[in-house]
């Protein structure tokens, strides 16, 4: 039985990462930490937790002392480093993986998307960020053609507005959000760098975020340097994705709805102008499973050598 301890528990992704590890009989959370919600019941935000299990407020050494065998930080970013600290002098053997960015651009974290990067890689790891919610699905249609690139992939994102998480702004106000759709961070966005980074490809990438809650759709525009046909296209994710379980593939054009509340990711559409030269492929996912959540499970499963698909599939 692997322990887990969850750190940023009350948030959207903690809330799905309590039901999933809720579902498992291999990993048992042993402690969930919120200020806003200390002493309440963890049911009291997911109803699939322990009946016994209550919301901590706990700081950096708490957490640390408590000796979890793993530890998930969902916290916003830029919070993670005195939690991390902490660990690395109490208990430096802890797999923690990391929901925000802070560890992304780290060579001595692993960066976890298995379906991308591998499984083996994330065997025995202890440090693991976790991909952005956009970054994922952003991937996961540049990836397999990204050698054919004649120049940067242009990616067009919509999330709901729960990728904003639960502090009150502009981008998680439904009200401001009521009939409009909203672009934001329109050059530099964190995970256009992330994208760039890990897929060795400069991407550009613009961000908006719509008035419904949960979801991610990402359009990517590709130009290609040689002839891709559509049967070209389609058959390089055929042959990427075919094996992986979390991610299917659509010939029609994936929707938010495709992705909603569903584990993994639709990846498809493929449009190819005349020329061959240029295409269309869209991913939809939800921000908070695949995007979040179910791949920490899976990151984490992958490093204690555990049942990745338990508790998601
Ligand atoms: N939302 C998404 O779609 C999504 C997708 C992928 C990755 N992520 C990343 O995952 C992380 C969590 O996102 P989220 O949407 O779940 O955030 P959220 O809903 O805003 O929740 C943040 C959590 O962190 C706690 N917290 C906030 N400030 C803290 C601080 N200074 N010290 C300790 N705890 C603090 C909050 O609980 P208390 O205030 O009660 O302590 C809350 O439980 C972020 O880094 C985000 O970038 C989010």
């Amino acid at each position: 039985m692997l322990t887990v301890g969850l750190v940023g528990a009350r948030g959207h992704t903690g809330k799905e990462l309590v039901a999933i590890l809720s579902r498992r009989d291999d990993m048992r959370l042993v402690f969930a930490s919120s200020r806003a919600m200390a002493g309440e019941p963890v049911s009291n935000l997911a109803a699939q937790a322990r009946g016994d299990l209550m919301f901590e407020a706990m700081g950096p050494e708490d957490i640390a002392a408590r000796g979890a065998d793993a530890v998930i930080l969902a916290l916003p970013n830029g919070e993670a480093a005195p939690y991390v600290a902490a660990i690395e002098a109490a208990a430096p053997g802890t797999i923690l993986v990391d929901l925000s960015a802070d560890y992304r651009f780290d060579d001595s974290w692993t960066y976890g998307l298995p379906e991308l990067y591998g499984r083996e890689r994330l065997k025995g790891a202890t440090r693991i960020s976790n991909p952005g919610c956009y970054a994922t699905a952003g991937q996961l249609c540049v990836h397999p053609v990204r050698d054919l690139l004649a120049g940067p992939a242009h990616l067009f994102g919509v999330s709901g507005y729960s990728g904003a998480g639960t502090t009150p702004s502009r981008k998680n106000d439904v009200e401001a959000l009521k009939d409009n759709l909203m672009p934001y961070s329109l050059t530099g966005h964190m995970h256009e760098r992330e994208m760039t980074r890990h897929l060795g490809r400069t991407v550009c990438f613009t961000p908006h975020v719509a008035p419904f809650f949960r979801g991610i759709v990402v359009t990517a525009q590709l130009k290609f340097s040689s002839q891709c046909s559509r049967e070209m296209l389609k058959g390089r994710f055929e042959k990427a994705y075919g094996g992986q379980r979390l991610i299917r593939l659509s010939d029609t054009i994936p929707e938010i709805r495709d992705g909603q509340n569903t584990p993994g990711a639709v990846v498809g559409g493929w449009s190819v102008d005349k020329n061959d030269f240029y295409a269309v492929v869209v991913c939809a996912l939800d921000n908070l499973l695949k995007g979040a959540a179910v791949q920490a499970v899976q990151n984490l499963a992958l490093a204690a050598g555990l049942d990745e698909f338990s508790g998601i599939a």
